[in-house]
């Protein structure tokens, strides 16, 4: 009784004299929104990440994710973020080169051989510079995030590159991506994740690419829809923060949540290529796509045409950047 007596006062005057206190008792509050499903790799990741912070700094540090472009989409997200509307995101690599445009290497066609060397690449000190590129433009790098290697969906089969001349591909932002398909005379028409079903279903363009996590519902309405598993590319992530935001948070906060975030990438980037290939055999079971696979001969073929966009684009990148990323191949 002695001591709710003398407390309750005392308190009472505290949050008189400075109202932060009253605010001190409430969580921080991180806003995550991404363009995915929550069942892709991302989406597993920032529902991973949401989790493990409430079970470890419950009361503290809360997650709200949001997916699927519901809070923030490609047009607005990153200016979101900026203004620290949303606090986190995992914008695919090639949405952030207009903040650090030698990000624009992890957009080479037919660099990397397979998901590991990517994965090799990533751990390299290139990237890692690269993570720190954009602090200055108030954006804090985290981690990659794997998603996997992209494949080509048509409304028609794509074994040569001539098959491509004359179809529209939708497009990340990417002036590379773009360069890309000028290779084999296609049209490239940069649209946000979000209207890419659309655009397929209503013929604005004839073609796309991703990783198979994301190809789900992209054909073209009342046409068969082939996925030509090319393989000749990559689409990952970086885990962002604002970073006035991030590096505001208390230290031992924010230590904490830099252990979860890489207790989450780790496996994200464990589990990204099995969650690949079951939508990949998903979406071949349920008849809703037909696969083309190529031939050495044919693969050869592509690869022919939209190499030589790795030069115009060598001096953007850094000729050390791109040595760095090719030698993680020969392992
Ligand atoms: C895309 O726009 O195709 C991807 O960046 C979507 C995503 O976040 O995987």
């Amino acid at each position: 009784m002695f001591k709710s007596l003398v407390v309750a006062p005392c308190a009472a005057l505290l949050l008189m004299l400075s109202p932060m206190a009253a605010k001190a008792a409430e969580p921080i509050v991180i806003k995550f929104a991404h363009v995915v499903a929550d069942d892709t790799p991302k989406g597993k990741g920032a529902l991973l990440f949401q989790k493990l912070v409430r079970q470890r700094l419950a009361g503290q540090v809360d997650v709200d994710v949001y997916p699927n472009s519901t809070l923030v989409g490609d047009a607005d997200e990153m200016q979101a973020l900026l203004d620290n509307k949303v606090q986190m995101l995992a914008p695919s690599l090639s949405k952030l080169i207009e903040y650090s445009p030698k990000l624009e290497v992890f957009d080479l066609p037919f660099l990397f051989d397979d998901d590991a060397a990517v994965a090799r690449f990533q751990k390299r000190e290139a990237s890692r510079e690269l993570l720190r590129s954009m602090a200055g433009r108030g954006i804090y790098g985290l981690a990659y995030w794997n998603n996997g290697l992209k494949q080509m969906t048509a409304s028609q089969p794509l074994r040569n590159p001539a098959d491509a001349a004359g179809l529209a591909f939708r497009i990340q932002p990417s002036p590379l991506l773009e360069a890309q398909f000028a290779a084999v005379d296609a049209k490239a028409v940069r649209l946000p994740f979000s209207e890419v079903s659309k655009a397929m279903q209503s013929g604005t363009v004839q073609g796309t690419e991703g990783p198979w996590s994301n190809l789900r519902g992209q054909s073209a309405a009342g046409k068969p829809s082939y996925v030509t598993e090319t393989n000749h590319g990559v689409l990952n992530y970086m885990l962002v923060a604002n970073s006035e935001f991030w590096t505001s948070i208390p230290f031992a906060l924010r230590s904490e949540l830099e252990n979860i975030v890489l207790e989450v990438t780790q496996t994200v980037n464990a589990e990204a290529a099995a969650i690949n290939q079951r939508e990949r055999e998903q979406l071949i079971a349920s008849g809703s796509a037909t696969l083309v696979t190529l031939t050495p001969e044919q693969r050869q073929a592509w690869r022919t045409k939209m190499q030589p966009v790795w030069k115009s684009f060598e001096s953007q990148i850094g000729a050390d950047i791109m040595r760095a990323a090719l030698t993680v191949n020969r392992r």
